[in-house]
């Protein structure tokens, strides 16, 4: 297998997240949404992690990659951001390999049924086709491999952006850190037809809770998250030997 962290030549570096990886690391080590919400929920779902070899798509600066590690995974990531994998290359132990893809393009450097476990932290509502990456990670995922996602909870994205809880659009916010945020949004019931249409069967939702700690350090953001749904997570299984050829046998719309 060619070694996960080359880079393929010519690759841009064309990312939202240029330019924020530092900020990004500094903030989501110790923030109520990334430290206290979605790693302590992921990491929970994710299970037995000895041994493992586990893909972390869309890694950032390497947070969860860490904690695979420290876990006994065998932890390799990758990040369509060149200053997300920088950052995390400086950060992390030089035996956890990072490289720079794009979840949009196949991954043609993991043969099939190579990874145990494949992670897609924060990072599903960014990529255009969902459905067509979903596959390449089925793809790539051992005959008993699992995947676990985190996303915005749809409910959440209908509060914040307004107009129908139904109708699935990209969404367009600047934050104020300089970051234009676009995301896909979209109803819970297409997120799982999108699932299904890749070739996984849902095995446990999960709507995340406060962890441990966020009240004490993180009052504001504790009352509001104990009250209504900011992130949701998915464990799905691979259950299909090959991922469906068409989306419409499993009754996915498309727009
Ligand atoms: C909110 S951060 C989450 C980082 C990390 N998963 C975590 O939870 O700490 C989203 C990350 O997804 C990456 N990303 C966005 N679109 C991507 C894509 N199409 N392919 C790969 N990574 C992508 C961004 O560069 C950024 O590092």
């Amino acid at each position: 297998m060619p070694a996960a962290d080359q880079e393929p030549q010519g690759l841009q570096a064309i990312s939202a997240y240029d330019g924020h990886a530092d900020a990004f690391a500094a903030e989501a080590s110790v923030s109520p949404y990334n430290a206290f919400y979605d790693r302590p929920t992921v990491l929970n779902l994710l299970g037995d992690l000895n041994g493992r070899r586990v893909l972390d798509a869309g890694c950032g600066p390497g947070l969860y990659l860490a904690e695979l590690a420290a876990r006994g995974a065998e932890a390799i990531g990758f990040d369509q951001s060149a200053d997300m994998v920088r950052t995390a290359r400086q950060r992390l132990s030089p035996d956890i390999r990072v490289r720079q893809h794009d979840l949009d393009q196949p991954l043609i450097w993991l043969p099939d049924q190579s990874i145990d476990l494949a992670l897609l932290a924060l990072v599903i509502h960014y990529v255009r086709d969902r459905v067509a990456a979903l596959r390449e990670v089925h793809r790539v995922l051992t005959p008993a491999g699992h995947l676990v996602i985190s996303t915005s909870h749809p409910t959440a994205d209908w509060l914040a952006d307004g107009g129908s809880y139904f109708t699935a659009h990209r969404v367009e916010e600047q934050w104020s850190c300089g970051l234009l945020h676009r995301y896909w949004r979209q109803p819970l019931q297409d997120w799982c037809a999108e699932f299904t249409a890749a070739g996984f069967t849902i095995e446990q939702i999960v709507e995340h809770q406060p962890a441990n700690g966020m009240e004490l350090h993180h009052p504001a953001a504790y009352a509001t998250l104990s009250r209504e749904p900011g992130f949701i997570a998915f464990r799905l299984a691979k259950t299909a030997s090959r991922a469906p050829a068409d989306a419409e046998r499993t009754g996915l719309r498309h727009r």
